[in-house]
């Protein structure tokens, strides 16, 4: 496959589009969840469990019941039902919370919520729930960071499905490793990580009748849906969900959770609309974390750096309750040629709240190890990190045994170096400076899946001019507004002024989850169709209608592009504009439907999709005051055709900056005593903010991947992050002489 052409002169795709909703973003018109008001609209703030472990024995409300403005506090006994979910077909029916709140007495983690304070305003219902008292039988909770495998079967439940413990093998892994001339067997630990998105989970329920309508903070409205008509006993058709604006989520909001449903019961209850803001405190508790991890990787190596043994047992922290699967393993088994492989997972059980996916799931922990080992092997042996990944680069999938789609690691790596200027790097410890500064440089590979969910969509072409695209899907920050425009102005001719787009609403053709990194190369499918129907519609009112200039022609003599009708053999310099035929057929508007099946979860597929990059970092380091900083970064992606080059360097380059986080400031800390998760604001659980940002220098290669869809684009959501800790650790290596093989480096790491 070559890299793409230059876009043609008319279309958007390909080049670089300021975002179609930025001007209302930036003037205050955006309206995010909480920004909806509504006719007597009463405010809920749930109450939150204060030990992590044990009963609730006694609930005592009195005091909160009589506050000025208070409507209700409701907790087990007055709720009323709310019921379970469960799988559905596709992705209808997914819930890392299966318990709904307050279906027992039994507390099993820090902030489960026991009651619900519903008052006039949000200052009176903070301080009813403030004021009311839970008196428990207190058990030690245990949020033990060092992780030993629970006794579980060799397959377990998952939040996705059942789940084989041993998650790949081939060869002889043991035996190899046992022979091999290099080994290496060390173990690589990823802290607890909370996902901190701007805008806090939000929801607003609103009844009318038997219709449920939830404004809510969502990445997927569709699955939204599914589980809450579940979980009030109704239809799916009474339930709307309302997302137009996320203020991100970083996969916190891929599926509801306990506040949707407590918002909605108030509703029921007390008949006016009720809305629930998270606190920040309760994001850190109740609404999802990417679980700690613990990883052992052993590498056995010929002396030239020939990969002959892989081995991968990795464990995670999980709830008490629910199976969330952070899949350490999932890029393993195909990142690097070799013949001998094996791959394990056991999970512990903890007093804490659902894990949940964040941002880049499973991958972008289990990277950090494997391409940590690659990184240490490449020193053990002497060998420059960036060759032992091109010796050991594979032909195929060789877990598989099915090619890769398109896949261009070398010459990510091959470019990165050269942008990079890796050719000076001087291997010893300490040896590079400048500026009276030493300098570490270190890098990595990465990977993320490349697949499409399935997706509806919806065109619309009108008589004044002026294209709807519509899908229920949302824009989570990523640029799915602007992606949905270019895609309806590629096909249309229309410009992106013309075009309208809708999303956020289960009212509109089911759209995808914003998770994956896929919805992009999920809509393209959809939409394409969706304008071809309403195109062909188009053409039939051009041939039918009387007095328009293509009556008594048939259909398919007809063409359309650039927004003109015109006859095949008279070309495109004879056309009609659109509009115009429409209004002398006196039509507002023709429209057409599209949809595309789901390449997520093929069980056979025919080719291995994924996206791949690779980081290369610069740190600097002053072992005077023992200052670390991150210098430089240049990352190369391999992700399929980039269709707003723009947004696409926004998203991988706001991956590196959470890389940093990830790499040498996140970490969530839970108390031993009672098991809260105790940094649980923005000043003490620190990210990555601008003054931690280097300058990011990104490039697409641009290969299109035909597989995906027919624009050849793939995801790019995730794979920024993946593989920036192991680059950047590796960088701290290189200036320190320090190996930090758990997450987050800490000045007192370095200090040796
Ligand atoms: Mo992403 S963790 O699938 O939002």
């Amino acid at each position: 496959m070559t890299r793409t052409q230059e876009p043609s002169i008319t279309s958007p795709v390909g080049r670089d589009t300021p975002r179609v909703d930025g001007p209302r973003k930036v003037s205050g018109m955006a309206q995010y969840t909480a920004d909806f008001h509504f006719p007597d609209l009463l405010y809920a703030v749930p109450v939150e469990a204060t030990i992590a472990n044990g009963r609730l024995l006694k609930l005592d409300t009195a005091t909160a019941e009589k506050m000025p403005g208070v409507r209700a506090i409701f907790h087990r006994e007055n709720i009323g039902p709310i019921y379970r979910s469960t799988f559905g077909p596709g992705f209808e029916g997914i819930c890392n919370e299966r318990r709904p709140p307050f279906e027992d007495d039994v507390i099993r983690y820090y902030g489960q919520y026991i009651a619900l304070a519903v008052a006039d305003t949000f200052e009176s219902a903070k301080a009813a729930a403030d004021a009311v008292r839970g008196t428990y039988e207190r058990e030690k909770p245990n949020v033990e960071t060092h992780l030993t495998a629970d006794e579980d079967p060799g397959v377990v439940m998952t939040g996705y499905g059942p789940a084989e413990r041993l998650q790949s093998q081939r060869g002889d892994s043991e035996k190899a490793f046992a022979s091999a001339p290099t080994k290496l067997d060390q173990t690589y630990v990823t802290p607890a990580e909370t996902h901190n998105p701007l805008e806090p989970h939000v929801t607003t329920a609103i009844w009318e009748g038997s219709n449920l309508t939830l404004y809510e903070s969502s990445q997927g409205v569709v699955n939204h849906r599914g589980v809450l008509a579940q979980m009030f006993g109704l239809p799916k058709e009474n339930v709307r969900v309302i997302t137009q604006f996320v203020g991100s989520g970083f996969g916190s909001k891929l599926w509801p959770w306990t506040q949707c449903p407590l918002a909605a019961a108030a509703a029921r209850k007390l008949g006016k609309p009720v809305k629930l803001v998270l606190s920040r405190k309760m994001m850190f508790q109740s609404v999802g974390h990417r679980p700690l991890t613990q990883q052992r990787v052993r590498v056995g190596a010929t002396s030239d750096g020939k990969l002959v043994s892989l081995q991968h047992d990795y464990v995670y922290h999980t709830s008490m309750l629910d199976p969330y699967h952070e899949d350490c393993g999932e890029a393993t088994p195909f990142q690097y040629s070799v013949p001998n492989l094996r791959v394990t997972f056991g999970r512990a059980k903890r007093n804490v709240g659902a894990g949940a996916d964040m941002r880049g799931p499973g991958r972008v922990p289990g990277l950090y190890a494997t391409e940590s080992a690659m990184n240490e092997l490449a020193d053990q042996l002497k060998i420059d990190p960036v060759k032992l990944r091109i010796l050991n680069e594979p032909k195929l999938d060789e877990s598989r045994g099915i090619p890769f789609s398109s896949r261009h690691l070398v010459e990510c790596f091959e470019m990165g170096s050269q942008k990079f200027g890796w050719s000076s790097r001087k291997p010893d410890v300490g040896s590079m400076k400048r500026d009276g500064l030493t300098l570490g440089w270190g890098m990595a590979g990465c990977s993320w899946v490349a697949a499409r969910f399935p997706a509806a969509a919806s065109v619309q072409l009108r008589d004044d001019g002026t294209v709807r695209v519509a899908s229920a899907t949302q824009d989570i920050g990523t640029g799915m507004y602007t992606v949905l425009a270019q895609l309806a102005s590629q096909k249309t001719g229309v410009p992106l002024d013309k075009i309208e787009v809708a999303l956020g609403d289960t009212a509109l053709p089911e759209g995808p989850v914003s998770g994956g990194s896929m919805a992009t190369e999920s809509v393209v499918p959809a939409v394409f169709a969706a304008a071809d129907s309403a195109i062909s519609s188009l053409l039939t009112v051009a041939a039918t209608t009387p007095g328009s200039p293509f009556e008594n022609h048939k259909p398919d003599d007809l063409a359309f592009q650039d927004g003109q009708v015109f006859l095949k053999v008279d070309g495109a310099a004879k056309g009609v504009a659109f509009q115009n035929l429409m209004r002398r057929a006196n039509l507002r508007l023709v429209s057409g439907s599209g949809s595309s099946a789901a390449t997520f979860g093929n069980p056979t597929p025919k080719f291995s999709t994924h996206s791949f990059g690779c980081h290369f970092v610069e740190v600097t380091w002053q072992p005077e005051i023992a200052r670390l900083r991150v210098s430089r970064v240049v990352t190369v992606m391999d992700a399929g055709r980039i269709i707003n080059p723009l947004t696409a360097r926004n998203q991988i380059m706001g991956g590196v900056v959470m890389g940093i986080g990830m790499a040498l400031l996140e970490h969530t800390t839970y108390d031993p005593q009672n098991g809260a998760p105790i940094n649980s604001n923005l000043a003490d659980y620190i990210v990555a903010v601008n003054a931690d940002t280097p300058p990011i220098d990104v490039h697409f290669l641009d290969y299109p991947d035909k597989e995906i869809n027919e624009l050849g684009a793939r995801g790019i959501g995730e794979i920024g992050l993946a593989g920036v800790a192991p680059a950047i650790t590796a960088a701290v290596y290189h200036a320190t002489g320090v190996r930090v093989r758990e997450l987050p480096v800490k000045i007192e790491d370095l200090l040796v």
